[in-house]
C-alpha cells in the first residue's frame, strides 16, 4: 500500500527563529500521527541544520529541502549538495517546483539530474509537474505532462542491477501542481485533480508496470487549505498534498494533516 504524504513548502518565508517557533507550534498541534502518513516540512535552507536537530525529538515528522544539486560538491555558488542535506537530517527534497522552472531557469533536464542525485543518496524526491493556465485552455495539459514525465523518469530504473537504486525509485513522489492553482486561491476541483492523477498513474504503469505504479504516491499542490483538503484527499488517486501558504499556519496545517 502506498503511503500518504503531506508536505509543507515554506518557500522563502520565515526567518530561522520564526521557523523554530512555527515548528514548535506544529508539534503542539499535531497529535499522534496515523501510521500510513508522512508529514514533511520543507523550510528554507538556512533553517535545515537547526530544525533537523529539533526533529530528532519527533522522528515521525520529517525534514525536506527545497532543492538539491546534481554534483557531489564543487564550484556551484548558491547550490546545496545531497550530503549537506543528509547531514542536516533531511530525508526529502522538492525538485522542479514551478517557481524554480518559471523564475530561475530550471529545465526538465536539470530536474531529472537533481532527482537522480537525490535517489542515489536515498533522499526521497518530491518532483513537481504541472501545466500553465494557457496550456490548459489550449488543451495541451496532457501533452505537457507527458513531456515532463518523460524527463522525470529518464534514466530511472535503467540499471536494474543496482537494487538499492531500484528500491529507492519507489520513493519518488510526483506532485501534480497546476501552475494556475499555485498561490492563487484557485484550486483544481477534485475531479480535475483525479483526472490528472489517474493519467500520471497510467503513464507510470505503462512504463514500469502496475505494482511499481501502485506504490508511487501522487500528491496534489495548488492552493490546498483546510477547507478543500478533505474533498481533494478523498479521491482514490490523490495520495496527499504539497501545501504552500496554508502550511505557514500551524492550525491550518494540522487540519490538512487531519483531513487524511
Ligand atoms: P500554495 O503553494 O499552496 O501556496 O498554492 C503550493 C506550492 O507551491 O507547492
Amino acid at each position: 500500500m502506498r503511503r500518504t504524504v503531506i508536505a509543507a513548502n515554506w518557500k522563502m518565508n520565515t526567518t530561522p527563529l520564526e521557523g523554530v517557533s512555527l515548528i514548535q507550534n506544529i508539534f503542539e498541534k499535531l497529535g499522534i500521527l496515523k501510521k500510513n502518513i508522512d508529514v514533511v516540512l520543507c523550510p528554507p535552507m538556512t533553517h535545515l541544520s537547526q530544525l533537523g536537530n529539533i526533529l530528532h525529538e519527533r522522528p515521525e515528522i520529517q525534514l525536506g529541502s527545497q532543492n538539491v544539486h546534481w554534483e557531489e560538491s564543487g564550484a556551484f555558488t548558491g547550490e546545496v549538495s545531497a550530503n549537506m542535506l543528509k547531514e542536516c537530517n533531511c530525508k526529502w527534497v522538492i525538485v522542479g517546483h514551478s517557481e524554480r522552472r518559471q523564475l530561475f531557469g530550471e529545465t526538465d533536464e536539470k530536474v531529472n539530474k537533481r532527482l537522480l542525485k537525490a535517489l542515489e543518496h536515498g533522499l526521497k524526491p518530491i518532483v513537481c509537474i504541472g501545466e500553465t493556465l494557457e496550456q490548459r485552455e489550449s488543451n495541451e495539459t496532457f501533452h505537457v505532462l507527458t513531456n515532463q514525465l518523460e524527463w522525470v523518469f529518464k534514466d530511472v530504473l535503467t540499471n536494474e542491477d543496482d537494487m538499492q537504486f531500484v528500491n529507492n525509485a519507489t520513493d519518488i513522489v510526483i506532485a501534480y501542481e497546476p501552475v494556475w492553482a499555485i498561490g492563487t486561491g484557485v484550486t483544481a476541483t477534485k475531479e480535475q485533480a483525479e483526472e490528472v492523477h489517474l493519467f500520471i498513474r497510467k503513464f507510470i504503469t505503462d512504463r514500469f508496470g502496475k505494482s511499481f505504479a501502485d506504490n508511487i504516491a501522487i500528491i496534489y499542490g495548488g492552493s490546498v487549505n483546510e477547507k478543500n483538503a478533505t474533498e481533494l484527499l478523498s479521491m482514490p488517486n490523490v495520495d496527499g498534498a504539497l501545501v504552500g501558504g496554508a502550511s505557514l499556519n500551524a492550525s491550518q496545517f494540522k487540519n490538512i494533516v487531519n483531513a487524511v
